[in-house]
């Protein structure tokens, strides 16, 4: 008979998380993105598919400038300072990016002019004097970033000159109400200078953006709605799509606009043209070819970003490549933020939970993965982590269901039973199918990012075998004459089970699995359709525990001020 393979024949991926400002450390929103996005790439490629990972620091800008200012060193000092932060705590929190770039390299500089170049020849480059905020006292446009007032849609306080954190609003800074410059305080004055538009609002660009947003698979339905919002016009004809303000005025840290003297781009233009700079600089290290890779029509390219920057990401981006005439990515996935006990965290404040503090205390970065997997939907809905929450997590479900299944099993087999797996009878066998016929719509729910529900039914399932371990009570057994072979059956099948559920766990708890595959002798686990049973005779090594729990004092440290 022919051989047929079940296996779905593997598939080429390109996978970005937004590129941090490099003015600061990560904070814990960031970690929860890369958790996300790790995840979703682990379960891609145990599922055999190949994945180039990348991210990288979002360099330019005018805070970031104005920050190397104030320390007294240049800006590109000032990016790789912050730049050589990033790598422990990726590694701290077993995120593994293929690589991590930044948008101040030459690949970006490159990109950047030929994808500008390219939308000039499309027709679609406008230039226009604009009156913009200056500071008298400083003697310089102000960024929009140094620019506060209220938004002018929605009334919020204290927002930043060019999108609203409370509404997700894009606009410009003179369209904020009571500006005031965060420079120096001094109410700013308008000033002339001749900017360059990118020409959203061209009818090429919103037929174009209105199909793209609406195809199947692109967005998540949530996110389209607010998508729709931006799109309307009022009765008046007005609101839509404007023109994208791409232009600013030296001095400033980014890269100069070809035949445009004193001209710099704006960070947001070529921040997403980082992700295939960073892309085309891990290719180049392995000996890819990034034009090859990039134009090939069977690579599925997908951004992970949190919900401020969906306007950015959903509309001027796809535009950006479109009309530059490259592809474009086949979905954004957009997450909420995350909230530590209900507060809300802002990009500039921070909240109480540091995730370098979270790895200098020594606390298990698997907890956290879990955690922020076991509430991560796939829809873009604010987290919350919740120290008692997380507690109860780690400890009840983490360590009480799934860690207990081994450690209730595996001393028998060492001590007792010759280290090797026994006989399972039909009633091992049956509970190890239900679990094999978990598998795959497991992997499923990875694939749709619902952690949370691919984790529940792990749960469940881990509910399932510890029901078959207080049936049998393998601690009785083993002190009743004549049942070592009943023995070895009910523990050869928890192991069979604890390697299911392991598996089902890998990509959010890679290091714990990396541990299970060492003491169980097995290669590294990947879904695949009809996993076979490891078998009677397959030897274990000797077990040690796996996990801790979390305690108290732990958490307390945590949140310390
Ligand atoms: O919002 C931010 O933190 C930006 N630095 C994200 C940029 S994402 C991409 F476009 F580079
Ligand atoms: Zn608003």
């Amino acid at each position: 008979m022919p051989a047929t393979s079940v296996q779905p024949a593997s598939r080429q991926i390109f996978v970005t998380t937004a590129l941090p400002y490099a003015n600061g450390n990560f904070h814990i929103g960031h970690i929860m993105e890369y958790i996300q996005a790790d995840v979703w790439v682990r379960a891609q490629r145990m599922q055999g598919h190949e994945v180039h990972f990348v991210c990288a620091d979002d360099a330019h800008g005018a805070p970031i400038m104005i920050a190397a200012e104030q320390a007294g060193i240049t800006p590109a000092q000032f990016v790789a300072n912050i730049a050589s932060g990033r790598k422990p705590c990726l590694d701290g929190f077993h995120i593994a990016f293929d690589n991590w770039h930044s948008t101040d390299g030459a690949e970006n500089h490159v990109l950047a002019q030929q994808i500008y170049r390219d939308l000039r020849d499309a027709g679609l480059i406008a230039t226009k004097t604009i009156e913009q905020f200056f500071d008298p006292e400083k003697s310089m446009f102000l960024p929009d970033r140094f620019i506060k007032g209220e938004c002018p849609k929605c009334g919020a306080q204290d927002q930043y000159g060019d999108s609203c954190e409370a509404c997700g609003a894009v606009y410009v800074p003179t369209d904020l109400k009571n500006p005031r410059s965060a420079l120096s305080g001094a109410t700013p004055v308008l000033k002339k200078s001749e900017h360059y538009f990118f020409k959203l609002s061209d009818p090429r660009c919103i037929d174009y953006l209105e199909k793209w947003t609406h195809e199947s698979g692109r967005l998540q339905p949530e996110v389209l709605n607010k998508i729709k919002e931006w799109f309307a016009k009022d009765e008046h004809g007005q609101g839509g799509l404007s023109d994208w303000d791409i232009s600013r005025d030296a001095p400033y840290f980014g890269i100069e606009i070809p035949d445009a003297p004193g001209k710099y781009f704006y960070v947001w233009l070529d921040a997403p043209i980082g992700y295939l700079a960073s892309l085309k600089n891990h290719l180049d290290k392995i000996g890819v070819d990034y034009e090859a890779y990039i134009n090939n029509p069977a690579v599925e390219q997908y951004h992970f970003i949190g919900k401020d920057i969906t306007y950015f990401h959903t509309l001027f981006w796809p535009a950006m490549l479109h009309f530059s005439g490259r592809k474009t990515p086949n979905a954004v996935f957009v997450h909420g933020f995350l909230t530590v006990s209900g507060q809300k965290m802002s990009k500039s404040r921070g909240t109480g939970l540091d995730p370098l503090k979270y790895l200098k205390l020594g606390m298990n970065p698997e907890w956290l993965r879990y955690y922020l997997a076991a509430k991560l939907n796939g829809r873009n809905e604010d987290v919350d982590f919740n120290p008692e929450d997380f507690m109860a997590r780690v400890n009840s479900d983490l360590v009480g269901k799934y860690i207990n299944i081994a450690s209730r099993a595996a001393g028998f087999i060492s001590k007792r039973l010759g280290e090797k797996l026994g006989a399972i009878s039909d009633d091992g066998l049956a509970l190890l199918s239900l679990l094999q016929a978990q598998m795959e719509p497991v992997a499923q729910m990875y694939n749709e990012r619902d952690c949370a529900k691919a984790l529940r039914e792990v749960m469940l399932l881990a509910d399932r075998v510890n029901e078959y371990v207080d049936l049998n009570k393998p601690w009785e057994l083993a002190k009743q004459e004549g049942k070592e072979a009943r023995l070895h059956d009910v523990c050869s099948t928890c192991i069979e089970a604890f390697r299911m559920l392991s598996l089902m766990l890998k990509p959010v708890m890679p290091d714990l699995a990396a541990q299970v595959e060492r003491f169980l002798n097995i290669e590294p686990m990947r879904f695949q359709a009809g996993l076979p049973l490891l078998g009677a005779g397959h030897p274990i090594a000797e077990y040690k525990h796996l996990m801790q729990r979390v305690d108290t004092p732990l958490l307390d440290a945590l949140f310390e001020a």
